[in-house]
């Protein structure tokens, strides 16, 4: 199987924001949103909304998306000019929001983005919450995006925008809501005390630092990589002038918690502003001569700022990032770069680098490196780089992967190659996707799914940890579930690539790096695996057509989170499907995804949800609820399923 194909990914994404698939997509797996947030315009007010300028806001009934009430901005003179609200006082620190708009044109076409300006310290920050979508004055388009602040604000408006026009705008139907946070559990293995060969780091923005997240992030990991902050759109959006607006909190919070720190990454063809690749005539570079020098004049400036405003706070820097593409005969990437500087960019990337950061290994990084002949033409580049005396001190092998692909094998061999040139070699960008095409998409992660991400997990550390030599460290793509880039990438659906959920407990994929006898045996990853797990007779009280296994994944004062998986291990599939259990500590459901639930004293019955009602011979499904209890949490020892006993796993 091959890797999913890669599309442009020049999109500025600011540090403190994810966008999400929809506000739906997490509902089945999540606790019910409180909503903080409602403008329907129904009052005949503008609630509170205001123009950014000298724009006109004005109540509307000309269109509405629900009732008869909408708001119009009209008078804009600049794209950036619409519709603003302050949720100063509405949005607290370190929640994630889900913030959704209905948004419409009076005329013409355009692209809209939902915006926030937030201000500390009297300097002002723009982060983008939902991206350019196309709106038109024919039907309401709807913008959802997820927003945390991570820091300290004095000024905080939301706003819609547009990309090139200035319209007038029709706005309707906004909301915010969250989803209250969980505890993180703090009775399981810290991941980086367990493995001990290596450090074990996340990718992260803003909203990763702070408050459960900070907690998750601080218990479990040695290292951080800011995801987006120190990429070139975030640090010279213009040239000359330097902005570490996003990347400085970060820095500031791994170093108050004694976090390592992997640079990323000083030259890269996406997120790179399009001024890099202008010459002095303001027209596209070629390959000249003085296109060349401005270049790496450009570049040497850039390297020089970013890596000297840093010093050794960052030990690694991922100096250049995917040169290399296996469809060109000579396998080296066809960027802006390449096509105005050859590989002199690189040399002197890597020269710079070296002078400016001597203390700070230096990597050059790419992704499917396990793939024979990317891997093969990456191993050329180094060792003819290496030979000419260019600094390169490791490989960064970025290992975006899924639960069908690469073989352990592979991946083996994808180390094994560069053991001869004696560098080092990091994971530096590790997820596993649920899904094995672009095509596929679940509201929910499936349980086979995260069973079978469960063991890619398992495999790929125990290979990992038989290179303490030559990998020096492993870093994960992200903390938890709730913000992964999987998310709108290679297309917008919800994935679960992590080690946490999105409610940041630990997942089968924590429990496969972490302790893999608590995921129970399968061969190998790249063996299908098999979630119905049999009932052994001697421990079977049921009659051996179902098997639960009831886990308490979370436990805090008054409080506990539970995940039950419920297996057909009988012959026939069931089309529809009733648990039923007594909680005979008192305990009581107070929310429940993936089914139905009704509790009346200790009974407990929880039925099927819609989407998985049916559960195929051999196959499975799980829910999650949360609870609350008092005195003693004892699991229940027995289960019924549509009234016949289960074994107890
Ligand atoms: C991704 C970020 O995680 C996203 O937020 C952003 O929108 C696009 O870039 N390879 C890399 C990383 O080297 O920089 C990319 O990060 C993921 C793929």
């Amino acid at each position: 199987m091959r890797a999913l194909p890669r599309l442009a990914l020049a999109v500025l994404t600011a540090a403190a924001t994810v966008a999400v698939v929809s506000a739906t997509a997490d509902a089945a797996a999540e606790p019910t949103p409180i909503t903080v947030l409602t403008s329907d315009f129904e009052d005949g007010t503008t609630q509170g909304w205001s123009g950014r300028s000298a724009e006109t806001i004005a109540h509307s009934t000309a269109v509405a998306h629900g009732g008869t009430g909408s708001l119009l901005t009209s008078g804009r003179t600049a794209t950036w000019q619409g519709p603003s609200l302050d949720v100063l006082g509405t949005f607290e620190k370190g929640t994630a929001y889900t913030v959704s708009a209905w948004v419409r044109m009076s005329s013409g076409s355009d692209n809209a983005r939902l915006s926030v300006e937030r201000r500390t310290g009297g300097v002002a920050s723009y982060d983008q919450v939902v991206g350019n979508t196309a709106v038109t004055s024919g039907s309401w388009v709807n913008l959802t995006g997820r927003y945390t602040v991570a820091t300290d604000v004095e000024f905080l408006r939301v706003y819609v925008e547009t990309a090139s026009t200035t319209g007038d705008l029709y706005i309707d139907d906004v909301t915010a809501s969250y989803v209250p946070a969980l505890p993180i559990q703090t009775d399981i293995p810290a991941v980086k005390d367990v493995i001990t060969e290596f450090p074990v780091g996340a990718a992260i923005t803003g909203a990763e630092t702070v408050t459960q997240h900070g907690q998750l992030l601080t218990r479990h990991f040695d290292s951080v990589t800011p995801g987006n902050a120190l990429k070139w759109d975030a640090t010279e959006p213009t040239e000359n002038t330097f902005t570490y607006a996003q990347a400085d909190p970060l820095m500031a919070f791994a170093k108050t918690n004694g976090l390592a720190v992997r640079g990323h990454t000083l030259v890269w063809h996406n997120q790179t502003p399009s001024w890099v690749f202008l010459g002095a005539d303001g027209q596209a570079m070629t390959a000249t001569a003085d296109d060349k020098a401005l270049l790496l004049a450009r570049l040497e400036n850039h390297i020089r700022n970013v890596a000297a405003h840093y010093g050794t706070d960052i030990g690694v820097w991922d100096v250049v990032n995917e040169v290399i593409d296996e469809s060109q005969s000579d396998g080296l990437r066809r960027s802006n770069w390449y096509n105005v500087a050859g590989l002199d960019y690189i040399r002197t990337a890597f020269r710079v680098a070296r002078e400016v950061a001597p203390h700070a290994k230096l990597y050059i990084n790419d992704y499917n490196t396990n793939v024979p002949a990317k891997r093969d033409f990456l191993f050329g580049l180094v060792q003819q780089l290496k030979a000419e005396g260019v600094p390169i001190d490791g490989v960064g092998h970025q290992v975006h992967i899924n639960i069908n692909w690469p073989t352990v094998a592979e991946t083996k061999a994808m180390i094994d190659k560069f053991v001869p040139l004696g560098i080092d070699q990091q994971v530096t960008e590790m997820d596993v996707s649920i899904y094995t095409s672009s095509s596929e998409s679940f509201p929910t992660p499936p349980a086979d799914r995260l069973l079978k991400q469960a063991y890619v997990y398992r495999d790929m550390f125990a290979l990992f940890r038989q290179y303490p030599g030559e990998i020096t460290s492993v870093t994960l793509w992200g903390l938890a579930d709730d913000n992964t880039w999987l998310d709108t990438y290679p297309v917008a659906r919800k994935d679960a690539p992590l080690l946490f959920d999105t409610t940041l407990q630990a997942k089968s994929a924590y429990w496969g790096v972490a302790d893999p006898s608590k995921i129970g045996a399968s061969a190998s990853a790249s063996v299908s695996p098999s979630v119905s797990v049999s009932p052994s007779s001697s421990t079977n009280p049921g009659t051996g057509s179902c098997a639960v296994t009831y886990r308490v994944t979370g436990s805090w004062p008054g409080g506990f989170q539970g995940d039950v998986k419920v297996a057909n291990t009988g012959t026939t599939a069931l089309t529809s499907w009733k648990l039923a259990w007594q909680f005979t500590g008192g305990q009581q459901i107070t929310q429940l995804w993936g089914g139905t639930h009704t509790q009346s004293g200790a009974a407990v019955t929880v039925g099927n949800a819609s989407w998985n009602a049916s559960i195929a011979a051999g196959g499975s499904t799980s829910f999650g609820f949360l609870g609350s209890w008092t005195g003693t949490n004892p699991v229940p020892a027995a289960f019924t399923l549509n009234g016949t006993a289960c074994s107890v796993l």
